[in-house]
């Protein structure tokens, strides 16, 4: 399979996206002079499988190829963020002993990974008791919040990559968070839940974080070869128009082999088109004033 998006030629002089705008490669994102204070963007949707962990580690990635500097947040019980980039969580510092104690340092819980500029806050299966512990303490939807404050100004940009829930957790990152990133799988029931999640997202801003901002939607798993994935993708495009990404990512085995192997695609298969997507994604954040 090709993870590749094709792009269609319309006539002589237009290339048309698999979104039906015309092709845009997106610039080059210039270097950066100075570093912070970070923006920091959630990667939500309670749907699970769709894409939230691969497009935070691939993006993370592709932002720091860009020169950002990155601190990508595992905000899941299950750790698929820090193991898809090979650490090992086991008895480590994680975001769950920071928010049980805001006045520890956040340096604490945060890895360098080998990718130069991306740093990782990892999550394991004791945040699963964060939705019981916390649910008594003072100010419980802003403890994320107060942690990341620690860091905000040593990056770029903080990814938080969500469990797939609208429980307390994903509240605590809608209400630490400048955007949301919504993942969308190019699937049958893409768009089943979304009006929850947009429901949710305007509950925060109405409550907790009134600048939140929807930054987009991302159609993940797109198979170009199938009428059902473009058919889903005309569905979602038809729903949210601009807010829809240009930047589409391909159905692609290269994704679940790169987890395995605990590195980002852009280094697994630099070349491969599904890598080539993530750069591009990350130019386009930067086209869209998301990211600096
Ligand atoms: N573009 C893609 N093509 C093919 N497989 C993909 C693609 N993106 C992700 N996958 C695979 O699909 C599975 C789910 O992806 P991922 O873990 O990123 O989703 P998620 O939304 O974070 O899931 P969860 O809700 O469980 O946290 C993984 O096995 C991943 O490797
Ligand atoms: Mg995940």
């Amino acid at each position: 399979m090709s993870g590749g998006t094709s792009v269609a030629k319309k006539n002589d002089d237009v290339v048309i996206g698999p979104t039906g705008r015309p092709y845009n490669g997106f610039a080059t994102p210039a270097k950066l002079e100075r570093h912070g204070p970070a923006r920091i963007i959630a990667l939500c949707n309670q749907k699970g499988g769709v894409g939230k962990t691969t497009t935070s580690i691939n993006l993370a990635a592709s932002l720091a190829e860009y020169g950002r500097k990155v601190l990508a947040v595992d905000f899941d019980p299950q750790g698929a963020l820090s193991a898809g980039l090979g650490i090992n969580t086991h008895d480590m510092t994680t975001i769950y002993d920071l928010m049980l104690d805001t006045k520890r340092d956040a340096h604490d819980a945060i890895v360098h990974t080998h990718v130069e500029g991306l740093d990782v806050m990892p999550a394991n299966i004791d945040l699963s008791a964060a939705e019981v512990h916390l649910v008594n303490e003072v100010a419980r939807e802003m403890i994320l919040a107060r942690v990341l404050s620690k860091v905000v100004k040593e990056y770029d940009v903080i990814l938080i990559d969500c469990q797939p829930s609208l429980g307390l957790l994903t509240v605590n990152a809608l209400t630490a968070a400048h955007g949301v990133l919504i993942p969308l799988e190019c699937e049958f029931f893409a768009l089943r839940g979304v009006a929850l999640l947009i429901e949710t997202i305007e509950k925060v801003q109405d409550r907790l974080n009134p600048t939140l901002e929807l930054d987009g939607l991302l159609a993940t798993m797109y198979d170009p070869r199938t009428l059902h994935s473009r058919e889903v993708l005309e569905r979602i495009v038809d729903t949210f128009g601009e807010k829809v990404f240009e930047t589409v990512i391909g159905r692609t085995v290269k994704f679940p082999d790169a987890s395995v192997s605990g590195v980002p695609i852009i280094e697994y298969a630099p070349q491969h088109p599904a890598a080539q997507a993530y750069l591009r994604l990350a130019r386009e954040l930067v086209d869209r004033g998301a990211v600096a």
